[in-house]
């Protein structure tokens, strides 16, 4: 049986670690484009030549030309500038728009039937962009970013207990920033309530640390952000829709009542499978919990509205 195909278009940081990841667990063929001249295409050649190594059968093609993910099952868009000095928040909205707005436009093109995941920040908005400019069923238009956020949730804990990270499961929902919403009462170690095994100063900490994981990181690097926890989650959702594995993972998606709310892109549980996101799992939320991930949603929708406005959308 031929192989899957997935085009991750950015060949930075996150986007190459992701073909990367792709390639050697064999999940499927990689396309990787970029703007950069011979960027995407040298790295392409670097993973071609990395595999016979690993012994990890994969095809790896980069290009310039986004025509390039014709035929690919996923798109996962990595694309998209930082946030530079002296640029507001409104012209790095309005700068990444132009670029994932673009390559949403181009897999409404080359690739119609694909599942699309967003990795490009600002996260919930980009989604919603890509959703707006795809025309796609909600179903095919995920963004990531609560993988990562609860990753890093279960990090913290399994350093703060120094247990195995394998037993811990971390819920984080909301969007990805200064509002998202970790969740320790569904944060679970080998099915115990974290609640009853770290003082609730210490879960405050890292549930703050949780909420600045990014800016840590940042911080400490100087000179971009992070990408292996990234692509590690990217990846693991591309890996549920090829397998179809109706995982429980949490994603930034078109909500239609869940939670309460409606006409938003959050973070919130999914099932993903290998028609994209094939439910939510809604539960009851206690009134402060869920008051914290309807702020969340506020803030995502006025900076969609920002967006609209801006681009005329
Ligand atoms: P990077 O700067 O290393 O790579 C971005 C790449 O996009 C560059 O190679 C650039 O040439 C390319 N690019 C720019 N315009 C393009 C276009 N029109 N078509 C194709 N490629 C284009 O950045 P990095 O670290 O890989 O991050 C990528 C994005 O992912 C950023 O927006 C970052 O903020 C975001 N991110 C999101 C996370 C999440 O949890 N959702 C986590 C980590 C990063
Ligand atoms: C992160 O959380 C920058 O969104 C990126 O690392």
């Amino acid at each position: 049986m031929a192989r899957e195909k997935v085009t991750v278009v950015g060949a930075g940081n996150v986007g190459a670690t992701t073909a990367q990841r792709i390639g050697e667990a064999e999940l499927a063929d990689v396309a990787l484009i970029d703007i950069v001249e011979g960027m995407p295409q040298g790295k392409a050649l670097d993973l071609a030549e990395t595999a016979p190594v690993l012994g990890a059968d994969a095809a790896y093609e980069g290009a310039n030309d986004l025509a390039a993910m014709r035929g690919s099952r996923v798109v996962v868009i990595t694309a998209g500038l930082p946030r530079k000095p002296g640029m507001s928040r409104e012209d790095l909205l309005q700068k990444n728009a132009a670029i994932v707005g673009g390559i949403a436009e181009a897999v409404r093109q080359h690739a119609p039937e694909a599942v699309v995941i967003v990795v490009s920040n600002p996260l919930d908005v980009m989604t919603w962009l890509t959703w707006r400019k795809t025309g796609f069923p909600k179903s095919r238009v995920i963004g990531m970013a609560g993988v990562l956020d609860s990753a890093r949730m279960s990090a913290f804990i399994a350093m703060e207990l120094g247990l195995s990270v394998k037993d811990i499961r971390a819920m984080v929902l909301g969007g990805h920033g200064d509002t998202m919403v970790p969740l320790p009462r569904f944060t679970t170690v080998a099915g115990v309530p974290v609640t009853e095994l770290i003082p609730n100063d210490r879960l405050a900490r890292i549930v703050q640390r949780t909420r600045d994981g990014g800016a840590e990181i940042v911080a400490l690097l100087k000179t971009g952000s992070a990408f292996y926890a990234p692509s590690a989650s990217a990846v693991a959702m591309v890996a549920a829709v090829l397998r179809d594995e109706k995982r429980v993972l949490p994603a930034c998606v078109l909500l239609e009542g869940e939670f309460g709310l409606r006409d938003v892109f959050v973070g919130v549980p999914t099932r993903l499978g290998a028609g994209g996101v094939e439910g939510v799992l809604s539960f009851k939320l206690l009134p402060e919990e869920s008051q914290a991930l309807h702020r969340s949603a506020e803030s995502v929708r006025s900076n969609c509205e920002l967006l609209a406005r801006l681009i005329g959308l």
